[in-house]
């Protein structure tokens, strides 16, 4: 295993090359405000040659996290699903299952709708989104709700009202209406060559996730100097977010030639 620790003005970075099934039993428990990551998913890449990723793996993983997650920390998984012979497996879901089964609240799925496909279908349509489970440890003790959805009433008084279960409406309050307004969360990012990241070098991964959406969940979940993890860091996204961000960052990385990728962006 290398691992190679760096401070800077942005926060300290922690990148281990290795098995996060076994790095992760070195962190403290209830050290991690934030994970942020994407596991492969369904063995859909083969990264390298590496072995297949079982439910067995996860379930390892899963706990570990919930172990080093602080009380009120929260962790975005990004996952999608293989479709094998004619049907979804369905592994998020019992992915996300299997968080709540250990403890953890499903706080939000949320979707992560991205600008790119690749295979036209001809029995169905256009798969363009990933899930983004949003897995809280008790109540989240942070969110800073981005604001960038344009209100169409802008500047007007409208009054919020609210169904009753007998289906009368009673008006909740009367609210003069800002420019921007909290976004949904459906997240439409834009992905692809230069979409995901400027960084040409980092295109030799096979499946990185695009920086916009690590730092708008960075953002909303966390604070300065809190301390994220990636324990499929893959190029460093999350990393590079990070220290934009000035969070801390710790990365867990299994192949060596994404490992060597994530070091160069993350540093
Ligand atoms: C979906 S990719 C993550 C990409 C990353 N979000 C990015 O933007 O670059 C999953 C990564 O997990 C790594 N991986 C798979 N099993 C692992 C394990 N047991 N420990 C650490 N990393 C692992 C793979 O090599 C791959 O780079």
């Amino acid at each position: 295993m290398k691992s190679k620790k760096k401070h800077s003005s942005n926060g300290e970075v922690n990148l281990l090359h290795g098995d996060c099934k076994k790095l992760l039993k070195a962190i403290k428990s209830n050290s991690i405000d934030l994970v942020v990551t994407s596991p492969p998913y369904d063995n859909l890449r083969t990264y390298n040659d590496q072995k297949p990723f079982t439910f067995e793996d996860f379930k390892e993983i899963a706990n570990e996290l919930k172990r080093i997650l602080k009380d009120g920390g929260t962790i975005v998984w990004i996952v999608g699903d293989a479709v094998l012979k004619g049907s979804e497996s369905g592994t998020s879901f019992r992915q996300a299952l299997y968080f709540k089964e250990v403890g953890l609240n499903i706080h939000d799925t949320m979707i992560y709708q991205k600008s790119g496909f690749q295979f036209p279908m001809t029995n169905r349509y256009q798969q363009v989104f990933e899930y983004m489970f949003v897995l809280t440890k008790g109540k989240p003790k942070t969110f800073n709700p981005i604001k960038d959805k344009e209100n169409k009433c802008a500047g007007e008084k409208v009054k919020g009202t609210e169904r009753q279960r007998d289906g009368s409406l009673t008006l909740k309050r009367v609210k003069n209406v800002g420019k921007f307004g909290m976004r949904t969360n459906i997240w439409q990012i834009n992905n692809g060559y230069m979409k995901t990241t400027t960084d040409k070098f980092a295109y030799e991964h096979p499946a990185m996730f695009p920086e916009q959406l690590a730092e708008d969940h960075i953002l909303s979940w966390s604070n300065p100097n809190d301390t994220v993890l990636d324990p499929f860091m893959g190029a460093g996204t999350t990393g590079k977010a990070c220290k934009k961000l000035n969070r801390n960052f710790i990365g867990i990385e299994l192949d060596s030639s994404y490992f060597q990728l994530a070091e160069k962006r993350v540093s």
